[in-house]
């Protein structure tokens, strides 16, 4: 399928932008495409041809096919373009395959257990209760800038141990590469500039005067003499790096949209403040329904793999459209509706295979703990604009309100 192809598909009106169809209206967008095939060859937001993986069973599928490889090499050259970073934050999990994968997941894994994360429940909480106690006097807040950004970068810098001196507002740095500006090209280069000099000074400053905290843990193992081979340089700014923006970036959107879906939907709404033990399920439903990340990471075939009944040559760039498994119908029984009570939900919204979020269990600790402070401290909590005047981001990759004013 050729770009104006997936623009009709897509129900676009301006055939030569396919991408802001998807953007515009992705469910919509997706169910077209489902319907007309499981895979269509597609121009990607770079020019150069993709293939896109839009049924349930086929995108689980690629996920776990160790045929699909995340590593660039295995691209035909010419066929890829890509964004270039740097050595030091593109050694990350996300641009890896197993033995590398394998060997950096298992040294960071062990802060990620549901254990490890559930101990993280009471200082989740009193993040949520101070930015709730901040934005309760006004009575009206942009509920993304002021409680679904601040919650989850102030938990993953602590977690990491970036001191409070050099914590930001890391949103403008993700939404350069994210969803960038096509007019200002510049500020993705210079967003990447900074990142950089942010994780190498911040490495240094942690090796100098090393605290309680995953960074300082994932320094020592470099660092310790007989185990430099389990960790290079590059590794670790590349996995602070991930693991950084990977930790609040889709926090950010799924606590939002979460809110969002709510507000859309009263008698939902009602259910959970009626009875909060629906809210860890209604949490996958979220994520089920319109999650944070509509696009899997871009995998490349090693060699001509079958997928739906299409063959995708060796060399080829796939990407599998989660947001598009999460509403099939072959899948989910009425795949458009919002259910808070909904059972199996298999969800693809974190992934699957080898890798599967790594910060699964913490993702789902903020969102629930996010939405439960929230509908306990406001009982009566409504949108503060007409609904046709909320925005997304202009990206494929990335589904989240740029802002949410509420009032309560
Ligand atoms: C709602 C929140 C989140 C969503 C929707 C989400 C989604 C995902 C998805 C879909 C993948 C797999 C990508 C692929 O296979 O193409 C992934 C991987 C990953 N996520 Fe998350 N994530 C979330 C939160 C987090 C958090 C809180 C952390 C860390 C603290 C995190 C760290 C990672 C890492 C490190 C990987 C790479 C794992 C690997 O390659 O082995 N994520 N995430």
């Amino acid at each position: 399928m050729t770009s104006p192809d997936l623009a009709r598909a897509a129900g676009e009106r301006t055939p030569q932008d396919p991408a802001a169809a998807l953007i515009a209206d992705p469910y919509t967008g997706y169910a077209r495409l489902r319907a007309a095939g499981p895979v269509h060859r597609i121009t990607g937001p770079d020019g150069l041809p993709v293939w896109l993986v839009t049924r349930y069973a086929d995108v689980r599928q690629v996920l776990a096919d160790p045929r699909f490889a995340l590593d660039k090499r295995h691209a035909t050259p010419g066929n890829y373009r890509g964004f270039a970073l740097p050595p030091a934050l593109d050694a990350n999990l996300l641009n890896m395959d197993p033995p590398d994968h394998t060997r950096i997941r298992r040294l960071v894994s062990q802060a990620f257990t549901p254990r490890r994360i559930a101990a993280l429940r009471a200082p989740v909480e009193q993040v949520a209760d101070k930015l709730l106690d901040a934005m309760a006097p006004h009575g009206r807040a942009d509920l993304i800038t002021e409680y679904a950004a601040p919650l989850p970068i102030t938990v993953i810098c602590d977690l990491l141990g970036i001191p409070a001196e050099d914590r930001r507002d890391f949103r403008a740095w993700t939404d350069s590469l994210v969803a960038p500006d096509p007019a200002r090209p510049q500020d993705a280069r210079a967003a990447v500039g900074a990142m950089l000099a942010f994780f190498t000074a911040l490495i240094r400053r942690k090796r100098a005067e090393p605290g309680d905290d995953l960074l300082s843990d994932l320094i020592a193992v470099r660092d310790e003499h007989d185990r430099q081979d389990r960790l290079g340089e590059d590794e670790l700014t590349s996995l602070a790096f991930l693991i950084l923006f990977a930790g609040y970036e889709n926090t950010v959107h799924l606590i939002g949209n979460a809110v969002l879906a709510l507000l859309r939907h009263p008698g939902q709404l009602a259910a959970l403040r009626a009875d909060e033990s629906l809210i860890p399920g209604a949490v996958e439903e979220f994520a089920r329904f319109d999650g944070p990340a509509p696009l899997a990471i871009r995998r490349f075939t090693r060699e001509a793999v079958a997928v739906g009944g299409v063959t995708v040559p060796a060399g080829e760039t796939v990407l599998c459209a989660l947001a598009s498994a999460n509403r099939d119908g072959e899948q989910f029984p009425d795949p458009d509706r919002l259910d808070v009570r909904r059972r199996d939900n298999g969800h693809l919204a974190l992934g699957h295979g080898i890798h599967y979020c790594l910060g699964a269990p913490l993702a789902r600790l903020e969102t629930a703990v996010a939405l439960t402070a929230l509908l306990r401290r406001f009982p009566r909590l409504e949108l503060d604009v007409p609904e046709e005047q909320l925005r997304h981001r202009p990206s494929l990759r990335a589904r989240g309100l740029l802002e949410l004013p509420v009032r309560f």
